[in-house]
């Protein structure tokens, strides 16, 4: 990482966290960056991020966001809800909800996200629609490690084949704009369309 990027205490925190918990699956600094970037968009926004982990992502878009915007991050594991609403509790601009992202998802009827960060597998492949359906026109769709790797933790990452298919797949969600940008883990980036526009 570039040594002229600013990490957010919050972040250096929760990464410390993580460490002593062992938890390996916390969010690169070159991703939090993106989020960063991408929260600092929406002012005012509605974002989402699904599976906590122990709090770096959100650290990142809590940087990133103004003081209106707010994040909600969903955690189903009961450990590390707890870590992380420990961690992010300075924070009033961000709720952790201890639940399964799907049952939560099918069960929301507030207003639709600016951007949903999604960093667990269910509502990122399978479920994918469900968690499209939640953006609002304009809104961002990102995830990470959309390059297959080998040095994931095998107990938990996604076939070869599933992350390759992703990779296709996601070029035909006819609502979205859709990029895919091969550095570090793999990023995806898309937007929900707008509005058609006369041509
Ligand atoms: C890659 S880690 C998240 C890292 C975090 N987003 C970050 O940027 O540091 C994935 C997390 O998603 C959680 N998770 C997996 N499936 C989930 C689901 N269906 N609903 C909510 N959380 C889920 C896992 O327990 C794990 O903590």
């Amino acid at each position: 990482m570039n040594e002229l990027v600013k990490v957010p205490k919050l972040v250096e925190v929760a990464e410390k966290r993580a460490m002593e918990e062992d938890f390996h699956m916390s969010s690169a600094r070159d991703t939090g960056q993106l989020l960063r970037a991408l929260a600092a968009s929406k002012p005012g926004g509605l974002l989402l991020e699904i599976g906590t982990g122990v709090g770096v992502g959100a650290g990142w878009l809590l940087d990133g966001m103004d003081p209106t915007a707010r994040l909600i991050t969903l955690e189903v594991h009961p450990e590390a809800a707890e870590i992380s609403t420990e961690m992010l509790a300075g924070d009033s601009r961000v709720e952790v909800v201890h639940a399964d992202a799907i049952e939560w998802l099918r069960a929301y009827d507030g207003p639709l996200f600016d951007m949903i960060f999604v960093d667990a597998s269910v509502p990122k492949y399978e479920e994918r629609a469900l968690t499209l359906s939640r953006i609002a026109p304009g809104g961002l769709f990102v995830c990470d490690d959309v390059i297959w790797s080998a040095s994931w933790d095998p107990a938990v990452r996604p076939s070869k084949d599933r992350v390759d298919k992703f990779r296709l797949e996601i070029f035909d969600e006819p609502d979205f704009h859709v990029l895919l940008m091969d550095w570090g883990p793999g990023v995806c980036v898309a937007t929900r369309i707008a509005a058609d526009v006369d041509s």
